[in-house]
């Protein structure tokens, strides 16, 4: 059974329909990418699957659960946390305050569990535990949103825009965590503007332009597609 089930999803706001009959599944343990040029409909279309933008057709379901009226709140329980673009951290709050809110439902226990993992994963975080966030630099706060992410122990991490404005010494730290992650079990629904980089590290791709699919299949084909190398993504193959 697939982890998540997008079927026939529309989603927008308002009058105004952003992504328009998508249909997609992404497996326990897969890494699936969103791809497409700016305004395609990738951040909605994660926003509506964590219940912040309105549905508008079509469904949603995880592990055979449908959620596709289900509150924003609950779908956390049910595994799914996301990773937002521009990472939206709580600026004045420390390290380690961040990471606790992440994962507010969990007993003690869980926490300090949960905590130890992502200071493990990030050892740079564990080194700034007390530092503010705002204090961090463009990696160690992108490291910070996946850590609270995690926190939440999800079953799906979305991920959106993983590389934007970074280094590509923080994007090498930020990707080898999420491989990590993923080799232990997690499955990832990743957005990233870096197409090469989602190319390598997905193993399926979606591609959206103007809110609607244009290609869907394995990351390999992706690559061998010139056109559609060419015509979304400017690469010259
Ligand atoms: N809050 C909003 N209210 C109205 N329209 C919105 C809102 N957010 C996004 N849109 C519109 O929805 C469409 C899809 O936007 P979205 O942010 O999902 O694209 P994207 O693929 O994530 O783009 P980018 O690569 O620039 O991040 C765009 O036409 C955008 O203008
Ligand atoms: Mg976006």
């Amino acid at each position: 059974m697939a982890l998540l089930d997008v079927e026939n999803f529309s989603c927008g706001y308002g009058e105004m329909v952003a992504v328009r009959d998508l249909s997609f599944a992404i497996e326990p343990g897969q890494i699936f990418a969103l791809l497409g040029p700016n305004g395609a409909g990738k951040t909605s279309t994660m926003l509506a699957i964590m219940g912040h933008v309105q549905i508008k057709g079509g469904s949603l379901r995880v592990g055979g659960t449908d959620i596709t009226r289900l509150p924003a709140l609950r779908r956390a329980g049910l595994g799914l946390a996301l990773v937002p673009e521009g990472r939206r951290l709580f600026s004045d709050l420390s390290v380690a305050e961040n990471l606790v809110i992440g994962g507010y439902s969990h007993s003690r226990a869980d926490e300090k569990r949960h905590l130890a993992r992502v200071f493990e994963l990030f050892p740079r975080l564990s080194e700034r535990r007390g530092q503010l966030a705002a204090s961090l630099s463009g990696g160690e706060q992108q490291m910070l949103a996946i850590g609270r992410a995690l926190m939440a122990a999800p079953r799906l991490l979305l991920v959106d825009e993983l590389s934007l404005g970074l280094m590509p010494r923080m994007i090498d730290l930020c990707i080898d965590a999420l491989k990590k992650l993923n080799q232990e079990g997690l499955a990832i629904l990743l957005v990233e503007q870096n197409t090469n980089r989602a190319l390598d590290l997905a193993d399926n791709v979606c591609v959206l332009a103007s809110g609607r699919s244009v290609f869907q299949g394995s990351a390999e084909t992706a690559r061998r597609d010139v056109d559609l190398l060419h015509s979304y993504f400017g690469i010259a193959a």
